[in-house]
């Protein structure tokens, strides 16, 4: 998967891939991240890329042209196909809110390209004529896109066959099973008089595969009863969940 991250602060993302698990994923070419200076693409020798905007109002907007050039120079090298099924991403307080079936989505995509706005946002038709996608990582608005192109890349990396170990590592993750996960536990088994449950210790697979499932789904039922419809429930999860108050046929959890 090859990102690319169109910004005015390239530095930004000085060391973002380079460490843990993104760092080992670059240097294993599964994974690449291009970061592209949008000022490199105006064409005054000021570089300006941003203007003021029209009808007055505080804070600066980033003009449509350098951000087109760059986002169609690199749809340009890429083969027609691979271009045409590239979702290229405007990181925008007004998106859709960046879930799990966008991570699916981007991660089966042959690139990314993810334009990062500052100041008061970018041209409207940066998210009407150029953007496929306009996301947001919450409700809440930041400085620019930076932070919210870094978080896409690491999430999205994530599902990139071989990025991490083990593909049971990323489909037992909260919210990616359809459940928030169990409790974990490492070394020492007390510790400050705070045990690691026994069960956890006793070697028994079968006990703890059931421990672990059934904490998994008072968990949720607990904390995000929003996730238990759209969840794979076993009969016996069912059973399970019904004894803690959530109904076995409705679709909406019972208020505790
Ligand atoms: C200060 S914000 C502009 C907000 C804009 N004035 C508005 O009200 O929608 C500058 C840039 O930060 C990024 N940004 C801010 N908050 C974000 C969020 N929650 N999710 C994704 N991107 C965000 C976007 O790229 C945005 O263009």
């Amino acid at each position: 998967m090859r990102f690319h991250i169109l910004t005015l602060f390239p530095e930004a993302f000085a060391g973002a891939a380079e460490y843990s698990m993104m760092g080992r994923a670059v240097q294993r070419g599964l994974v690449s991240v291009n970061v592209v200076d949008i000022r490199q693409f105006t064409e005054d020798r000021h570089g300006t890329a941003d203007d003021y905007q029209f009808g007055g109002g505080p804070g600066m907007v980033l003009k449509p042209e350098p951000t087109f050039a760059a986002v169609e120079k690199i749809l340009a090298s890429l083969p027609a196909d691979d271009a045409a099924n590239t979702p290229v991403v405007l990181t925008s307080p007004q998106g859709s809110r960046f879930n799990q079936r966008l991570v699916d989505e981007f991660a089966a995509a042959p690139a990314l390209v993810i334009i990062c706005g500052h100041y008061a946002g970018v041209d409207e038709r940066i998210r009407t004529n150029l953007a496929t996608h306009e996301v947001s990582i919450g409700d809440y608005v930041l400085t620019g896109g930076e932070l919210p192109a870094m978080v896409m890349v690491d999430a999205v990396s994530r599902f990139i066959p071989d990025v991490v170990g083990s593909a049971e590592n990323v489909q037992e993750d909260s919210i990616t099973s359809g459940l928030l996960q169990h409790p974990l536990y490492t070394r020492p088994a007390d510790f400050r008089g705070m045990e690691a449950p026994e069960i956890l210790r006793s070697g028994n697979h079968a006990a703890i595969d059931q421990w672990r499932r059934r904490q998994s789904l008072e968990r949720t039922f607990r904390l995000r009863p929003d996730l238990l419809p759209a969840a794979h429930l076993s009969n016996s999860d069912r059973a399970y969940l019904a004894q803690l108050g959530w109904p076995v046929d409705g679709n909406e959890p019972l208020a505790e």
